[in-house]
């Protein structure tokens, strides 16, 4: 059954209005795109300036309009660092009505959408190198009510976000802590939430807005003590911070993804859970669990690549080993969850030095900044070797399947097959590329030789794509003589297909001598000399069968369709291939194959 939530706790309305909250937080969107386009008309070195004066203003105007209509002063710190860039008239008025429209909506919807102008108006190498993306307050309240769930008490639980960006987990926690002190004074709810509560940002804006939203958050409380909120946001790259005796029961946050390049230092200090490039998000959950207490927990969101690829493979069993999922919501839709972001997302709660029992696994359907639904899905159960990939119930559909993926032994390496990847990096041979075959030259197979229908079809019909290459002397490692499975590489979630195999026939290679396989296709071919026990037909066929396709789905976490996870996906036992073999051979209709197919997972 579905459910849905809402961030809560619900503030007392400090303003009243004749408008919904979806219009206003709709005219606040539009606020922020005419602020971007505005952004883009200033000179780039600019616009960071330009940007921090104008949420200032923004959150002024904010203040100001709060001031007026609740009485209660606020006063805010000022931001470290020079705001320089002078906002004429026009501007400065633009931004103070954004501030002030935003007080017609709950404090965290306010924080997110004047924080989310900020990263919109950031340059865009800026915000990418930093991973600005902030949460919206559905998915923050969700991740909270996780950790809660998780045994987290607010009354003296000590939380960090190591990477707090506008303050989208830090405000809602204050509140809580704040409500579930609400039989205290004002000065000793102070006291613990000055205590409990603790931010690290590398970007000193984003700091000061962290800082800033607890300060409105608080005002009141404040107000009433006549007392300052102490600085609870420390400016700091998060990855050069060694951990303090004073440990967190919960860490908890949306750290930065993307790919990032370590020095040689940080890849010993990392080494532990870190397997080629390395990923920001994988190196904040292994700063994670060096902050979280014995038994404390780390809520994170993230994306959903480490559940399988083999670059996360030592991140996995390393949180096998010191901090094991506890709980695991998939957010449904790729797009529109995060503003401009595509990306697959995950919030899990993990418990350090916690036993590997499983997760629960729930299905989050965000229908707007403030409110998701959520389904249980079934739940997850570490493989025994955990740096495989862990499986798991994408919808409540997939729990049966994934209990019968567990109890299957058999992989592509069981049937005589590996997989690599097409060896023609097409760019590095542009002068080699012909219209026309000689004696020189072989047929070169691109993505689009495998159609989405599972057949193969020789052809080179993209832009800039030829037919033939011209094998130079040295360059025989680039073919291919040998029968073999051709797979998409890349493929995404919303496909009508994940797994896009083909067979590429003997007769076609027979005909050529050999073949150039492109970059974008993987390639499962015999492991060895020997005979491979399933035939390349039948492996075909179980690759672009629904189920198997249903699989993959469960493993994989990316737009990826990698050799490791080709090789980690559950196969029936070869010797059940031989039914399925002699049915392909006697013309059986594709839909029965796939009915036969399926039978062999499910039964
Ligand atoms: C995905 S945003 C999340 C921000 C905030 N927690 C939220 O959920 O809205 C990631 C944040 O990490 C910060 N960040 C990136 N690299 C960092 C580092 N090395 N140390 C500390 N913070 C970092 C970025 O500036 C950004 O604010």
């Amino acid at each position: 059954m579905g459910e849905t939530i809402s961030a809560r706790p619900k503030p007392p309305p400090r303003h009243t209005s004749i408008r919904g909250a979806s219009e206003i937080v709709a005219g606040l969107r539009s606020g922020r795109a005419a602020a971007r386009a505005w952004s883009l008309t200033i000179p780039e070195r600019q616009r960071q300036q330009a940007a921090w004066s104008f949420v200032k203003a923004a959150i002024d105007g904010y203040i100001l309009t709060l001031q007026r209509t609740s009485g209660t002063p606020i006063h805010v710190s000022a931001p470290a660092i020079a705001l320089v860039y002078q906002l004429d008239q026009t501007i400065t008025e633009m931004a103070r009505t954004l501030g002030e429209q935003a007080t017609q909506v709950s404090i965290e919807q306010a924080c997110y959408q004047l924080s989310a102008t900020y990263t919109a108006l950031v340059p865009a190498p800026t915000r990418s190198a930093l991973g600005m993306y902030y949460t919206p307050p559905a998915l923050a309240h969700r991740m909270l009510d996780m950790a809660e769930k998780s045994g987290i008490d607010w009354k003296g639980a000590r939380v960090l976000d190591p990477a707090c960006g506008g303050g989208a987990f830090l405000l809602p926690a204050a509140m809580r802590i704040r409500a579930a002190l609400a039989h205290l004074g004002p000065e000793l709810q102070l006291d613990a939430i000055a205590n409990q509560l603790c931010g690290f940002e590398i970007d000193p804006f984003g700091a000061w807005l962290s800082q800033a939203w607890l300060e409105i958050g608080l005002s009141d409380i404040l107000a009433k003590i006549g007392g300052r909120l102490p600085k609870l946001v420390e400016v700091c790259d998060t990855l050069a911070r060694e951990p303090t005796d004073a440990l967190f029961d919960v860490v908890i946050g949306n750290p930065p993804y993307g790919r990032v390049a370590l020095t040689a230092a940080q890849r010993r200090y990392f080494a532990r859970g870190l397997f080629g490039h390395a990923n920001l998000y994988g190196l904040f959950t292994d700063i994670a669990m060096r902050w979280t207490k014995p038994a404390g927990v780390i809520a994170y969101v993230t994306p959903t690549s480490f559940l399988a690829g083999e670059y996360f493979k030592r991140l996995r069993s390393l949180l096998a080993a010191e901090a094991p999922p506890l709980a695991a919501d998939f957010v449904h839709a790729r797009k529109g969850v995060f503003e401009d972001v595509l990306q697959e997302t995950l919030l899990a709660t993990y418990r350090k030095g916690g036993k590997v029992n499983g997760a629960d696994v729930h299905h989050l359907d965000v229908v707007s900044d403030s409110s998701a639904r959520i389904t249980h899905a079934g739940r997850f159960i570490l493989p025994a070797d955990p740096a495989g990939p862990w499986l798991a119930p994408r919808v409540p559909d997939h729990q049966s399947l994934i209990d019968r993926l567990s109890g299957m032994p058999h992989r592509l390496a069981d049937w005589g097959y590996r997989v690599s990847t097409g060896p023609l990096v097409w760019n590095r041979h542009k002068d080699q590329l012909r219209v026309r075959a000689d004696e020189s030259t072989f047929p070169i197979i691109w993505a689009e030789a495998v159609s989405a229908d599972g057949q193969f079809i020789y052809r080179a019909e993209k832009r800039g794509h030829l037919p033939h290459l011209h094998v130079a002397p040295g360059d025989e490692w680039l073919k291919v003589n040998v029968r073999c499975v051709l797979v998409q590489r890349t493929t995404a979630k919303e496909q009508a297909r994940r797994l896009i195999a083909a067979e590429m026939p003997a007769s076609f290679i027979k005909k050529h001598g050999a073949v150039v396989v492109e970059n974008h296709l993987n390639m499962i071919r015999p492991a060895s000399k020997r005979r491979p026990k399933v035939g390349t037909v039948a492996l075909a066929a179980v690759l672009n069968s629904s189920i198997a396709d249903e699989a993959f789905r469960c493993i994989s976490g990316s737009v990826a369709v990698s050799a490791f996870e080709l090789e980690a996906l559950p196969l029936p036992p070869p010797g059940a291939m031989i039914a399925i073999e002699a049915f392909i051979r006697q013309r059986a209709k594709p839909e029965a194959i796939d009915a036969q197919i399926r039978t062999l997972y499910l039964n």
